[in-house]
């Protein structure tokens, strides 16, 4: 059995999720449902990003002790998993005794190797950010990537060599064309890791400084960073140093799924760990875009975040699922409104979708007293041709984590199955008392409607599993509209 390992990034739990952070679980959550329905054994790890100092900050603004603090807001993160109908097999949190145990072990690795060394720091810190930024990166005190205040430290700290990895680096992406994705963030890395020398990763923090870390077992006056904490969650999960067999079965991860915020760490810090430490590569690595509100990112620090339970309370769960994955090619930024919600629940969901579930259950109460009829022919029919396709075609769009193209390739055949209703006219047939094509009609219709449904289910796995009840048997009734439509629509 084939194995698929897929991961998130650990979220940081210092505010509460937006949308943002339930789009790439919602993402990896509809890969892992695909990958469980073609028989593989999926993994599909999530999970919090508790340490560091921007985590110390909020703890001490609410009055809490980090800990504290840290279990008060995880709970939130849960919570949301559920409501969003997230799969996910394990959630690990940085906190927890199986990840510290293995940071601590893999420092000591590294120490030992000589590829982690003390050295003395002099530099820009951006705390929201958690980066190091030197003279040369930085104009006027601000942090180059969120524009906030930076601060100048000096301090003894201990650094992970990726100087001497780079070359290494710049060799395995160029022999792995999938190594990350889609093709622009692979360029964008290549061409950094061309056109720079990488300056060694500082990974550790004076504890007179920042307490709120994972100790550094030889240095008990410093803890770790938070991103060398953070990433190495994708071994410490699967059991690396303590669970052999797990660890062989998982590793390497199969696909990390990022945002394009973080790539850099994920391409470049996380390769250089795992290559310093003996270990396979992931897979790949897939940077998506973000949501925008206007021209800006959506984030906490720009007051613009829009809350996913309020989405889910207004649309449902799947309408919610659909639009983010419907809406904006995988890897692009989107725009984020209730407009564009809402104008795909009404024509996709509604009045494509919704509609044929609708009519179809419509015709079998009235032409066949609600009970399908036992045979008919549907082989020659076309539109039964290009429903048998889609599942193949979808094997390869989802390969290469394009949802969009998924649906639309799916709506496609809604589409059709719509129009050979118009086009079949039904209601004539069944004047003209053509009992065996009004048979056929109607067999092809509800084939067409239990083979959508099951492909839809990873993306809409509520919804799916209420058309595959009302389709299951052959006694089929109308019952209520899966998406009605929103009438005021604005
Ligand atoms: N804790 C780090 C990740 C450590 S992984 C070992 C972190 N956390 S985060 O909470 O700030 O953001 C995590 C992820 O949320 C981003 O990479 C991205 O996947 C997602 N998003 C956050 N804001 C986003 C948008 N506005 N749009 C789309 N996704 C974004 O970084």
């Amino acid at each position: 059995m084939s194995k698929f390992y897929i991961t998130t990034p650990l979220y940081y739990i210092n505010s509460t999720p937006h949308i943002g952070h339930s789009y790439t679980n919602i993402a990896a959550d509809t890969l892992a449902r695909f990958h469980r329905q073609w028989g593989e054994d999926v993994y599909f790890l999530t999970g919090t990003d508790e340490h560091g100092q921007k985590i110390a900050k909020a703890a001490a603004q609410a009055n809490l002790k980090e800990k504290d603090f840290a279990d008060k807001m995880v709970s939130v993160f849960v919570e949301l998993w559920k409501s969003l109908d997230i799969s996910y097999d394990d959630f690990i949190r940085t906190t927890e005794e199986r990840h510290t145990a293995v940071v601590k072990n893999i420092l000591n690795i590294l120490h030992k190797k000589g590829d982690l060394y003390l050295d003395e720091y002099v530099g820009w810190y951006c705390t929201p950010c958690e980066t190091f930024w030197v003279d040369s990166q930085i104009e006027e005190k601000t942090c180059p990537d969120c524009k906030r205040q930076i601060e100048k430290i000096q301090e003894k700290n201990f650094f992970l060599k990726l100087s001497k990895y780079q070359g290494w680096l710049i060799e395995h992406i160029k022999a792995h064309p999938d190594f990350i994705k889609p093709v622009s963030r692979y360029n964008e890395v290549l061409s950094f890791l061309e056109n720079n020398t990488l300056t060694d990763l500082c990974v550790s923090r004076p504890r007179a400084r920042l307490s709120w870390g994972i100790e550094i077992p030889f240095s008990p006056d410093h803890v770790t960073y938070v991103w060398f904490d953070a990433l190495i969650n994708y071994i410490s999960a699967i059991g690396f140093g303590y669970d052999e067999a797990k660890f062989k079965k998982y590793w390497p991860a199969d696909l990390h799924l990022i945002g394009k915020d973080i790539l850099r760490q994920h391409a470049v810090i996380w390769p250089i760990i795992l290559k310093a430490l003996g270990l396979e590569m992931p897979r790949m690595i897939f940077a998506h875009g973000w949501w925008m509100v206007g021209e800006d990112k959506m984030s906490k620090s720009r007051g613009n975040v829009v809350s996913p339970l309020a989405m889910v309370e207004k649309y449902g769960i799947d309408t919610y699922r659909y639009f983010l994955l419907r809406d904006v090619p995988f890897g692009l930024d989107g725009s984020f409104s209730d407009a564009a919600i809402i104008k795909r629940k009404n024509s996709d969901l509604a009045n494509d979708l919704g509609n044929l579930i609708h009519r179809t259950a419509t015709m079998v109460e009235k032409y066949f007293s609600a009970s399908l009829p036992e045979t008919g022919e549907i082989g020659h029919f076309p539109l039964k041709a290009e429903c048998d396709k889609l599942e193949n075609e979808l094997r390869q769009a989802i390969g290469n984590i394009d949802f969009s193209s998924c649906l639309d390739k799916i709506w496609l055949v809604v589409n059709q199955a719509n129009k050979f209703i118009e086009d079949t006219k039904p209601w004539n047939l069944l004047k003209e008392g053509k009992k065996q094509e009004l048979d056929s009609f109607i067999l092809l219709l509800v084939y067409v409607i239990r083979r959508v449904s099951k492909i839809l289910s990873p993306f809409m796995p509520q919804s799916a599993k209420m058309i595959q009840e009302q389709f299951a048997s052959s006694q089929i009734t109308k019952g209520v509209p899966l998406f009605p439509r929103i009438e005021n629509a604005g």
